[in-house]
């Protein structure tokens, strides 16, 4: 149970900046997750927080103390990398008992506390198998119990279980959430994929190009995208080009308002914001192109008068068929303008139905 505070954490690399004036604080047993896509710089923030890479500028402050001048082993945290590098010509057991007899504790001690994280992550009977013998799922496990058993104030994972099957991946996922909540473990978990951040985070730092963009509750960074980087990399989101003038945009004849300066918008709008309607009335005009269906949901495309495809997602009994002519009305909408920046929009004179 530990907080850990970055300051202004900068990385280059010959010249390159890997990570640039970051800075993050993550309260006591909170799970925060470093989302972005590849190359943005999410390990490079997590190795200098373990202490193997050593940052160019910024502070990295674990319970009130300074660790720039401790070694990884000195460092109170505990690191669970992709690819499980366990020591294949140990047993389980032995994989997992390392750490602790380098701690100097009994043959007993570690003996009971091998026990006890064997059952945390479901593999109590697995002790003397060797790595060789077990799933990629179960090599994780036993990666993470490695890690976990030494009790880190702060437990930091890159990518744990990208090499792993979908299935497993949320399995898994749910079960390190169980564990890292009832152990109250301070815990940071990169990330490239976005279902995993929403779902596992009690907060997510979306990363782009070795900067953060935004901090905040999954549901918060989905509802309320600070940039238009996230708007576009959490969740689809139907991204409307249009020209602002006077405070006032148009998307296929219908008005909306913007309030920003003039020149070129994108107008956001999430599937499930959309309705669509069968019968003439307010909203866009446009014509049914493609109906995906999702299971649970369906995804349909709606084309405007403009061109434009508009994703919107519908129920699985609403009836629809490719090139017929539906209307759709958006609830909730956001505008980017061209530096990416939000801008608040709304339809104006909703009631007004206009042809595109
Ligand atoms: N040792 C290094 N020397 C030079 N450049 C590096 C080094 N390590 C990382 N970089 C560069 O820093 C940037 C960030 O790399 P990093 O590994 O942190 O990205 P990442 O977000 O973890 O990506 P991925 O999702 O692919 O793992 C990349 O452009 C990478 O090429
Ligand atoms: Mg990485």
């Amino acid at each position: 149970m530990s907080k850990l505070l970055v300051e202004n954490l900068t990385k280059t690399y010959a010249g390159t900046k890997a990570v640039c004036d970051v800075s993050i604080s993550i309260g006591d047993g909170e799970l925060l997750c470093l989302l972005g896509p590849s190359g943005c710089g999410k390990s490079t923030v997590l190795r200098m927080i373990a202490g193997f890479e050593t940052p160019s500028s910024g502070r990295i402050v674990i319970d009130g103390e300074d660790v720039a001048h401790l070694p990884p082993d000195k460092r109170p945290t505990g690191m669970v990398f992709q690819s499980h590098a366990l020591w294949s010509h140990m047993t389980v057991a032995q994989n997992i008992a390392f750490g602790l007899k380098l701690r100097g504790l009994t043959r007993e001690a570690v003996r009971a506390k091998v026990a006890q994280v064997l059952e945390l992550v479901g593999l109590a009977g697995f002790d003397k198998r060797y790595p060789g013998q077990l799933s990629g799922g179960q090599q994780q496990r036993v990666a993470i119990a490695r890690c976990v058993v030494l009790a880190p104030k702060i437990l930091l994972m890159d990518e744990p279980f990208s090499a792993l099957d979908a299935h497993l991946r949320v399995r898994l996922r749910e079960e390190v959430r169980g564990i890292q909540q009832r152990l109250g473990l301070t815990t940071i978990f990169v990330t490239h994929d976005q279902e995993e951040a929403l779902t596992l985070a009690d907060r997510i730092v979306v990363m782009n190009s070795g900067r953060v963009e935004q901090i905040g509750s999954p549901s918060a960074v989905y509802a309320g995208p600070a940039t238009r980087f996230v708007a576009e990399f959490i969740g689809t989101m139907n991204m409307i080009e249009t020209m602002v003038a006077a405070e006032v945009a148009s998307i296929a004849g219908m008005p909306f308002s913007v309030e920003s300066s003039d020149g070129p918008h994108r107008i956001a709008m999430r599937p499930e914001d959309i309705a669509l309607s069968h019968l003439p009335g307010p909203g866009l005009p446009a014509t049914v192109e493609r109906i995906l269906d999702l299971g649970a949901i369906r995804m349909v495309d709606a084309r405007l008068g403009s061109g434009e495809i508009v994703k919107v997602q519908t129920g699985k009994t609403e009836a629809c068929r490719p090139g017929e002519r539906v209307w759709l009305t958006a609830g909730a909408m956001v505008a980017f303008d061209a530096d990416g920046t939000v801008r608040r929009a709304r339809p104006l004179r909703p009631e007004a139905r206009l042809h595109g």
